[in-house]
């Protein structure tokens, strides 16, 4: 209600400002806990995630408010995308409001603060409750990706509860490249190596974020070496350079595009991995979720977890805890007494 009130004076705002706010608000208001595992409780990859909804990369790009997302009900937040050194990022305009087409539209290009200022953060909350994951990508000007990952890794594993492997972004040139065959085979040996350097038993386990715009050769492949990489999860999707039907004059603009658009794609390409993977590697549901209904039907085509960012925008921070309490009615209706045993059970789409 009370962001309802805000939205018009916010709206008024450019976005990126409005963001600001957002997370300056964050930063002001007291942490409150995690919430406490419930009977949406869930098990991927070693880790206990309290409920299976959580916040997007690139909403707390430099981790400034991971406890306070939490304790607003989010089961998990995933800070980033962080790079080894700071990064100005895109020219603004870069970030805009779909508003007819409840979507997004970004062009950040991994703006952020660097490692070692997320680094001094992260170590003043270190001991804290919660699952946090950190996502790492590479600076745009390095003359070496792979080892900027790996320098990533090292920093960043003792402070994660897991490692999102960002090689997605469509706003960092050549980027997506390692999504290819050998490319990401070498990429994930480095981040693997780099985290046995530093962690031993308690390592976090490496989760890969990928892209929506692939090919189908493209899905199997990915599919193949995260599996045989024993990688803890696929995040699918981060935003879409494609472009369906828009309404918004802001269509038009180059980045990447989330929200309510993306849904349908990202839909379909968890159940892409879903088929690809056979149900051997847990699956992050991102894009366009805006309800417990989307959420919903994610996890019943294969989703363990899902994650959402677009849909606060308009619905405001508190959406996640609405739909965590959705969901558990969702569940009760159609009878599964735990989200693990709904994974993947949409029926087959021909
Ligand atoms: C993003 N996203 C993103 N992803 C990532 O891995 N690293 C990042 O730094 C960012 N930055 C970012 C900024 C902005 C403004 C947006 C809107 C999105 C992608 C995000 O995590 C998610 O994958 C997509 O936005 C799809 O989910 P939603 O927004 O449709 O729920």
């Amino acid at each position: 209600m009370f962001f309802r009130l805000l939205r018009p004076a916010l709206f008024a705002l450019d976005s990126e400002t409005g963001h600001r706010l957002a997370i300056d608000g964050l930063r002001m208001k007291p942490r409150g806990r995690p919430p406490k595992p419930g009977k949406l409780a869930v098990e991927v990859a070693g880790i206990r995630f309290p409920n299976p909804v959580g916040v997007a990369a690139g909403f707390d790009k430099d981790a400034e408010v991971p406890d306070a997302l939490l304790g607003l009900g989010f089961g998990f937040t995933e800070a980033g995308s962080i790079t080894p050194l700071p990064q100005a990022g895109n020219p603004r305009p870069r970030l805009f409001r779909l508003v007819e087409d409840r979507g997004v539209i970004n062009r950040m290009g991994f703006n952020n603060g660097g490692a070692q200022a997320a680094l001094a953060r992260l170590e003043k909350r270190a001991g804290r409750p919660g699952v946090l994951g950190i996502n790492i990508g590479a600076n745009k000007d390095s003359s070496d990706r792979v080892a900027d990952y790996a320098a990533m890794t090292r920093m960043m594993a003792p402070h994660a509860t897991y490692l999102a492997v960002n090689i997605s972004s469509p706003n960092t040139p050549g980027l997506r490249a390692l999504q290819d065959e050998g490319a990401l085979t070498g990429l994930l040996d480095a981040v693997i190596e780099a985290r046995g350097e530093v962690m031993g038993e308690n390592a976090p386990p490496i989760f890969l974020k990928v892209a929506p715009d692939l090919e189908p050769a493209d899905i199997d492949a990915i599919a193949r070496i995260a599996i045989d990489r024993k990688l803890g999860a696929l995040i699918v999707s981060n935003t879409t350079i494609s472009r369906p039907k828009l309404k918004s004059h802001h269509a038009g603009e180059t980045g990447g595009l989330s929200g309510a658009p993306l849904r349908p794609l990202a839909h379909q390409r968890l159940r892409d991995f879903r088929k690809a993977t056979g149900g051997a590697l847990p699956l992050i549901g991102v894009g366009g979720i805006s309800s417990a209904e989307d959420a919903w039907a994610r996890i019943r085509a294969g989703a363990s977890l899902i994650q959402l960012y677009s849909a606060m925008v308009y619905e405001g921070p508190l959406l996640g805890a609405q739909i965590v309490r959705e969901l558990e009615k969702l569940m009760e209706r159609d009878g599964f007494s735990s989200i693990a045993e709904a994974v993947g059970t949409e029926p087959p789409v021909t």
